[in-house]
């Protein structure tokens, strides 16, 4: 049997508060009820997950660089981190792994300071402004990536 693709799914600082946190920016869902639909999804494209979140920069980087070798690609939600860590974007860069940034929120809609984003920089594409379907989005566009580069 093959053995299945496999994809990190990286959920950076204050987004365990997810369900109570502002639900007016980023709805009523638990990161518990994102990680259930993710699996769920991910069954039907079989593939394997691994949902993770830290409130810890170096955390987040030593789970990226733990992802050579073990992992097919990564989704990462960095928060706050997206638009402060040039730390985060080199550890995503240095594992040269297909990258799916995903914001629940619609960053550029929002204050300038969130229009810029570092993982932007080390990302093959970004999906924001959808919610938590951003999440399933962006498993559908990992699972596309992984499959052209084993065409290659
Ligand atoms: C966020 C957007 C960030 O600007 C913010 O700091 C977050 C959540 C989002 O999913 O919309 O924590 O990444």
């Amino acid at each position: 049997m093959a053995i299945q693709p496999s994809v990190l799914i990286l959920n950076g600082p204050n987004l365990n508060l997810l369900g109570t946190r502002e639900p007016h920016i980023y709805g009523t869902e638990t990161l518990d009820d994102i990680e259930a639909a993710c699996r769920e999804l991910a069954a039907g494209l079989d593939l394997e997950i691994d949902f993770r979140q830290s409130n810890h920069e170096g955390e987040l980087i030593d789970w990226i660089h733990e992802a050579r070798g073990e992992h097919d690609a990564i989704i990462v939600n960095g928060g706050a981190y997206t638009h402060t860590s040039i730390a985060i974007m080199d550890a995503l860069s240095a594992v040269a792994l297909p990258v799916v940034e995903v914001h629940l929120s619609n960053i550029f809609r929002r204050e300038p300071f969130r229009h810029h984003s570092y993982v932007s920089m080390a990302a093959t594409g970004v999906i924001c402004g959808f919610g938590s379907q951003g999440y399933l989005l962006a498993l559908q566009a990992a699972a596309r990536l992984i499959d052209a580069s084993g065409d290659a």
